[in-house]
């Protein structure tokens, strides 16, 4: 009965991770059409969304593989943007590419914000972590409000 409960609790776990993760797992291929683009930063963002969302509860194995995502997602971020990649339902400001620059630094900030939030995941530092996914969740908000269209 207990053996059973653990393994039914373990299976769950594995599955949280799983989706969580799936996005990280999937080898990335950077886009060359706006339709592709916009179609691979719906998927990045929302990954972002439901990872940063599931990551303040997690430890261990779980709050490992959730930074991991953040990390995959912020190093990944800069391609999904080709320049002047905005279709008819993209919320990209044209601001993104004349101030690529003040972009990046803000992907940047984030990229060193998850890996000091891999690092405080893998020795279980939940202060490190917990401040770490504040300064992620920073970059979320400075980013949407200077490029994204509302
Ligand atoms: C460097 C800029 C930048 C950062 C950092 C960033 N975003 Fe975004 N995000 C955007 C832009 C630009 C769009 C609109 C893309 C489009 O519509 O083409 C967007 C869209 C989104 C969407 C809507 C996706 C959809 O199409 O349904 C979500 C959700 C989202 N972001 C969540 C997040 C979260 C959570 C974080 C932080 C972990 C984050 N973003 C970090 C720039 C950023």
């Amino acid at each position: 009965m207990l053996l059973k409960k653990i393994t039914a609790l373990t299976l769950a776990g594995f599955m949280t991770l799983g989706a969580v993760a799936s996005f990280a797992q999937d080898a990335f291929v950077a886009p060359t059409t706006p339709e592709a683009a916009v179609a691979a930063r719906e998927v990045l963002m929302k990954s972002n969304g439901a990872t940063l969302k599931a990551a303040g509860a997690l430890t261990g194995a779980e709050a490992s593989a959730a930074m991991q995502t953040l990390l995959d997602n912020f190093t990944n971020m800069a391609a999904v943007f080709p320049e002047g990649s905005i279709t008819g339902d993209s919320k990209a400001s044209p601001a993104i590419w004349q101030d690529w620059a003040g972009f990046t630094a803000i992907i940047d900030t984030g990229k060193a914000a998850a890996t000091a939030g891999l690092a405080a995941a893998e020795t279980g530092d939940a202060t490190a972590y917990g401040a770490a996914l504040k300064a992620i969740g920073a970059t979320c908000g400075t980013c949407h409000e200077q490029y994204r269209l509302k």
